[in-house]
């Protein structure tokens, strides 16, 4: 998989090849990254500069501005954004030059990498005038197509070396990119943009002390020339920052790394740094790029236990009490969800002392009495009684003020001088030692004791300050807390099988960072489906549905006042891991029945959503696993009139073969259509009256159905579906959609 000859290293995965070399004057060339390339000649890839330009500053008589370099560095006419910036006694590092390479060494690390990588190189260059020597390390995933990249810093010298930052470089000519990035806020994360690349610089960063749901680390670079994309994400959960430059001679460099705004690092004689790995691939058409990721996720960054492994469908009664519960409340509902059909019940906040709101409690993790008279042992066997999994809410980085440990250990907080509350919460200090081994005992204690199967680690606050009581680390302060952060998971989920969900006010962390300790996000607080299209449309991008969870909340949602039906709730939600997180006090029996078939169906095809092929074509969604493919086709606002038209395309199948396409059944309310109903029951009902009431309490109608056979080839270029309501009656063949309308259909081979 990795070659290396005269002078050239080949970087080989299924489909890809990653190609660059060592030049005369012993720097590293990128020469290609892109379809998979047998044998070529050096001359046929490289860039050749016969002449120089004017202006230019040439380095053994070549201008470094003007080649395509594996690392980039300062004093040497490469007036790109740079990626090494290290200091040793006022003196720049700033000539590194080739000395050797090794391949697949094994090495400790300190941040998270991808697991199970089929081969390793690292190239050794040196800075002679300083001491500073660098490591490119390469790991190459091959059925994955992906190439995850990172940076070691060696101190070989006698003195401390300041490094004021180390990233990763790509270097490569414009193809008429645009740029593919997901940007938000809280119930808003990760929608996509579309921009055309710019000529300067494009900055993708956080200074949250998180990846943040403001710019996600991931993007994506698309030709617009051949549909070519290279996809960029970074494998860490902190202050990161992406650098994307378009020179006007159309040269494109890529940086990206920890953000060194409010970073530096002193490293000592003998010490190591390592940047956290960027994990590249390429592939042609976005979706065929975000599917090498998926596979990168499934195969090598979710742990060894829940690869491929099915996730449980939750519920959890967060958006249906908050904090205002007990145990006699929640086993109603438990007894209702274990019914329907849920597998796991979610204790979320609010269950242990002082948390009767977000004022106070956080730190203290000791059952609320109160609320669990017989304590949380017993709460949870009813719950595994009822043959449910018992999960657990958790914000283990945070402090309230009213809590006894910060009346114990007011030290333990960041920000104490200030007090700059986020959420009414202090966050505590993962640089200390002691308030590491204070999160460990605590989680740890909770999880054998009370038998716990599910961890929600939340953390719902940005930090801002950026200083350690007991430790001076300066402008280290951030990354410290970050791998603080990652040696906490590991010593509490390292070696055990409690599923862990992250969670930061929904997607603020949603990152491979976290990945690597929990398989599944919270994906955002917002659980109206409408504004999931475009959360979870964004987020699938980089991130495979196995690690996106998504429930299914009530038909008023809490975050935008919107109202949706429940097939739509659902047809949106199953396209993840699913969950359910409604008010079930008063669900009808119909609601009741659609809920229960939801739940049969998606646990028939859980392997599909959580696993399969994931491919986006604007509002239909696609995924295939094992010889099934469903589709899910949305629409945002209703079309008066609409035509006959609407197309359901189907990718990726044998276009020889013949297919069975069938709607999903799913229930139209019959209070949908109020005063309506005269023209489809043979009486006239009050549509406000008690009548109508009970009626749409036990009866409902079914939405479209539609079954058909067309072969792989015709379902490619598109069939055509029944049409939608047209303001002149009921026939239960049409899609009843209107606003916020939705639909399954699944797709099997004819038998
Ligand atoms: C955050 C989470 C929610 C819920 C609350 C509890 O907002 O994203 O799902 O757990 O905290 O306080």
């Amino acid at each position: 998989m990795i070659q290396y000859k005269d002078s050239v290293f080949h970087l080989k995965t299924k489909e890809t090849s990653y190609i660059f070399r060592v030049d005369d004057s012993l720097k590293l060339n990128q020469l290609y990254y892109g379809n998979r390339l047998e044998e070529e000649s050096l001359d046929a890839l490289s860039l050749h500069q016969v002449i120089q330009v004017g202006s230019s500053v040439l380095y053994d008589g070549q201008s470094m501005d003007l080649k395509c370099l594996e690392l980039s560095e300062p004093q040497v006419g490469d007036y790109r954004n740079l990626s090494t910036d290290i200091w040793v006694n006022n003196q720049q590092a700033c000539d590194f030059k080739y000395v050797g390479y090794e391949m697949d060494v094994v090495r400790e690390s300190v941040l998270p990498r991808g697991r199970g990588r089929d081969s390793r190189l690292v190239v050794y260059l040196m800075d002679e005038k300083t001491g500073v020597r660098i490591g490119l390390v390469y790991d190459v995933f091959y059925e994955a197509n992906v190439i995850s990249r990172y940076v070691l810093v060696e101190n070989v010298g006698e003195e401390s070396l300041l490094i004021e930052n180390i990233v990763v470089n790509f270097d490569c000519i414009n193809d008429d990119f645009e740029l593919i990035s997901f940007h938000g806020g809280w119930i808003k994360e990760a929608h996509e943009y579309v921009s055309d690349l710019g000529i300067g610089r494009t900055v993708i960063a956080s200074t949250t002390t998180s990846s943040s749901n403001q710019h996600q680390p991931g993007f994506f670079l698309r030709s617009k020339v051949s549909d070519s994309v290279y996809g960029f994400n970074l494998m860490y959960s902190g202050n990161h920052k992406s650098v994307i430059e378009r020179t006007s001679n159309e040269f494109v460099r890529v940086v990206s790394g920890i953000n060194d705004e409010q970073f530096n690092w002193t490293l000592k004689s003998g010490e190591v740094f390592e940047s956290p790995s960027v994990v590249m691939t390429y592939g042609v058409g976005i979706n065929n790029a975000s599917s090498n990721f998926h596979d990168f996720v499934n195969k090598h960054v979710v742990s060894k236990v829940w690869a491929n492994k099915e996730r449980p469908i939750t519920y959890n009664h967060w958006e249906a009490t908050f904090f205002d519960y007990n145990e006699k409340k929640l086993l109603k509902m438990a007894k209702v969800v274990s019914d329907l059909g849920c597998e796991l019940f979610v204790l979320d906040d609010g269950w242990f002392v002082e948390r009767n709101n977000d004022l106070a409690g956080l730190g203290n993790y000791e059952v609320d009495k109160k609320k669990f008279p017989k304590g949380l042992l017993s709460f949870r066997n009813k719950i595994v009684d009822m043959g449910l999994k018992f999960g657990l809410w958790v914000e283990p980085e945070m402090v309230s003020i009213e809590s006894s440990l910060y009346r114990k250990h007011p030290e333990y907080a960041l920000g104490v001088r200030d007090k700059r509350f986020g959420r009414n919460q202090l966050v505590l200090d993962l640089t200390n030692k002691d308030v590491r081994d204070y999160i460990v005992s605590n989680v740890r204690t909770l999880i054998e004791e009370y038998k716990v199967d599910y961890i929600k680690w939340d953390m719902n606050r940005h930090i801002s300050d950026q200083e350690s009581i007991v430790n001076n680390y300066g402008k280290e302060f951030s990354h410290r807390y970050i791998l603080g952060l990652y040696e906490v998971l590991e010593r509490i989920f390292g070696d055990n099988e409690v599923l862990l969900e992250s969670c930061s006010s929904g997607g603020n962390r949603f990152d491979l960072g976290m990945l690597s300790y929990g398989p599944q996000v919270w994906t955002s607080d917002n659980t109206d489906p409408i504004e999931r299209l475009k959360i979870q449309g964004g987020i699938s991008r980089l991130y495979p549905l196995s690690t996106i969870s998504a429930h299914v909340a009530s038909e008023l949602s809490q975050q935008t006042l919107r109202k949706t039906p429940l097939s739509t709730r659902f047809n949106v939600a199953c396209f993840g891991v699913l969950g359910y997180e409604l008010d079930l006090t008063y669900l009808s029996a119909v609601e009741k029945k659609e809920i229960k078939d939801q739940i049969s169906w998606y646990k028939k095809y859980r392997k599909v959503f959580q696993y399969g092929k994931f491919i986006q074509n604007g509002l239909q969604w696609q995924v295939s696993y094992e010889g099934v493919t469903i589709v899910g086709i949305y629409q945002t606002l209703v079309i008066a009139s609409p035509p006959p038209h609407q197309r359901l395309r189907v990718f990726g199948l044998d276009k020889n073969k013949y297919y069975e396409v069938r709607a999903k059944a799913q229930r139209v309310m019959l209070d949908r259509y109020k005063e309506l109903s005269k023209h489809i029951l043979p009486v006239n009902l009050n549509p406000e009256g008690k009548i109508m009431k009970f009626t749409t309490e036990h009866f409902s109608l079914y939405d479209q159905q539609q079954n058909l056979v067309a072969s792989g080839q015709l379902l490619e270029s598109g069939i055509w579906l029944n049409n939608q309501y047209l303001g002149t009656g009921y026939h239960k063949e049409l899609r009843l959609w209107s606003d916020f309308g939705s639909t399954l259909y699944v797709i099997t081979e004819r038998k």
